[in-house]
């Protein structure tokens, strides 16, 4: 009897309950969960400033908001996107499932992952306070060219240290993904054994330790020249700020592979899922992976073509451009012959699965439009580049933010998730995502430049069909929330292959998993 006693007080001694719990978390799982609600909040404040700016462009002529604030808008909707929603959205997954798929107790470096997580908050806090100082949020664009950004008022310090803090966050987190992948790995689980989201992961953190410092010297050469007198991007000092597009860009390419990779990761555990197949072409996918990530490190300068380089430089950058259309087209055939004679069936996730293919591939596909560098020089800046990489945001990384949630919500509650609603989820999120980005593409051709607080009467039908649409998709999410609440509050009990999928590596733990991560370890053939 008093064994028992013992064991349960050093029970309680080793799980701290409460909001000690969450603030003490060493648990991949506890961390895992903070990191998803983490971007959900964020998605929730990037989501606010796209309809504040979208109301704004409602119709031509009105004056909601002030141009100045219209421009902090778009600059903290792509910031508060990129790093605080999609990033810790993606580490999230990492966290929840790497040490699940490849057999591990924990991540590697359990207290440095609690450090990672919890410099987030105080991160995103300083992003939001920066609205409240003198002179306003950060207003150069998510990019923050200098020379704007090395004029504008406190606001860009603020940022430009929430920056500093969220990359050191991203580094270490990538530290500990590559560790736990390379070292604590089951027995037998071979590097081309791993499941292929762990592939990506394992390639998206090596992207990241190699380019966010490069992003934090840009921010922190911005920092001196706007205290410290340095004139690095200051013309009339001797500098250049074109030179400020060449550093942020090497990290800018880059990052948005990393804002992807992880997603191709998710869709490629998906797809054989609810085809009842094997992944087609595993290793090839690997390859591909592998080669999207170093191409992405010589393209940069595809962002730069109306800086006015070398016409050698554009020939350069464009064709080392179209070649990403060679490995991202192998990934996609692989997806469609996973499918091929598979017996498939559309569960929420094989939904948005399938749907990331079609509308992600279309934004692959302007990219490579994007790339030639005549055609550049007429779209640069203008919103045929918005529709872009919202097709590759959105319905890329969302997309596949969303089927990793209800692939895996079984297995993370213990309960299945309403299907019925998550089908509604999707098919609003589909129908409001089209309405709202690809009348943008007819915009952008016509002519009409993005950051701008206005525009004239021949705009003025599709940015109505965006507008009432963006707030069709901002309230569609309302949905996500609801069948998410719903699940972690019960439902039916989730199996322990709830998909009876061909390969259930993810699900060789019972389900709900017990609270202290790893069980027994996944037999690898
Ligand atoms: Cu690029």
């Amino acid at each position: 009897m008093s064994a028992v006693l013992d064991h349960h007080d050093d029970h309680a001694h080793d799980h701290p309950h409460g909001w000690r719990r969450w603030l003490y978390a060493t648990n991949h799982k506890d961390i895992g969960t903070m990191y998803l609600w983490f971007s959900f909040a964020m998605f929730l404040v990037g989501g606010c400033n796209a309809l504040l700016l979208r109301a704004e462009l409602f119709q031509p002529g009105l004056q909601l908001v002030n141009p100045e604030f219209f421009n902090s808008l778009t600059t903290m909707h792509g910031l508060v996107m990129v790093f605080g929603a999609i990033m810790p959205a993606f580490v999230g997954f990492a966290n929840w499932q790497i040490p699940l798929m490849i057999g591990a107790s924990d991540m590697a470096f359990a207290r440095m992952n609690n450090f990672s997580f919890w410099l987030l908050p105080p991160a995103a806090s300083l992003l939001v306070l920066s609205y409240f100082v003198p002179g306003g949020a950060p207003a150069a664009g998510w990019t923050v060219y200098a020379p704007l950004s090395v004029q504008m008022g406190p606001g860009m310090d603020l940022g430009i240290f929430a920056l500093h803090i969220m990359g050191a966050s991203s580094i270490m987190g990538s530290i500990n993904i590559v560790t736990t992948i390379l070292n604590m790995r089951a027995p037998g689980m071979t590097l081309m054994k791993m499941p292929l989201f762990i592939w990506t992961w394992l390639i998206t953190a090596y992207l990241l330790i190699a380019v966010m410092p490069v992003l934090a010297g840009a921010i922190t050469m911005l920092l001196t020249d706007r205290h410290f007198g340095t004139n690095f991007f200051n013309a009339a000092g001797g500098g250049d700020p074109v030179m400020y597009q060449h550093i942020f860009w090497f990290f800018g390419h880059p990052e948005v592979y990393i804002l992807i990779l992880p997603a191709f990761g998710i869709v490629s555990e998906i797809i054989p899922t609810f085809s009842r197949k094997r992944l087609f072409g595993y290793s090839s996918m690997v390859y591909a992976t592998a080669s999207i990530a170093i191409l992405s490190f010589v393209v940069w300068a595809h962002h730069m073509y109306t800086t006015g380089m070398p016409v050698t430089g554009q020939l350069f950058f464009m064709y080392a451009t179209m070649l990403i259309a060679v490995p991202t087209g192998v990934k996609v055939f692989n997806w469609l012959a996973t499918m091929w004679r598979g017996a498939m069936t559309f569960e929420t996730p094989m939904l948005f699965a399938v749907g990331f293919i079609f509308v992600f591939t279309m934004g692959g596909l302007t990219g490579i439009v994007l790339s030639m560098a005549p055609l550049d020089i007429q779209l640069h800046d203008t919103y045929y580049v918005v529709a872009h990489f919202h097709y590759t945001m959105v319905a890329g990384s969302l997309f596949a933010i969303f089927a990793g949630t209800y692939y895996w919500l079984p297995k993370w509650t213990g309960h299945m998730y309403d299907e019925g609603m998550g089908k509604l989820h999707f098919w609003l999120t589909l129908i409001f995502f089209n309405l709202t980005f690809f009348p943008m593409h007819f915009l952008g051709l016509a002519g009409m430049p993005r950051r701008y607080a206005d525009y004239p009467m021949q705009f003025a039908d599709f940015n109505m069909v965006a507008t009432v649409s963006a707030f069709g998709f901002g309230l569609s999410q309302l949905v996500f929330l609801a069948v998410i609440i719903k699940c972690i509050k019960g439902g039916a009990k989730a199996a322990d292959k709830p998909w009876e999928g061909a390969h259930g590596l993810e699900w060789t733990l019972p389900s709900p998993a017990p609270y202290h991560t790893f069980e027994t370890p996944p037999i690898v053939k």
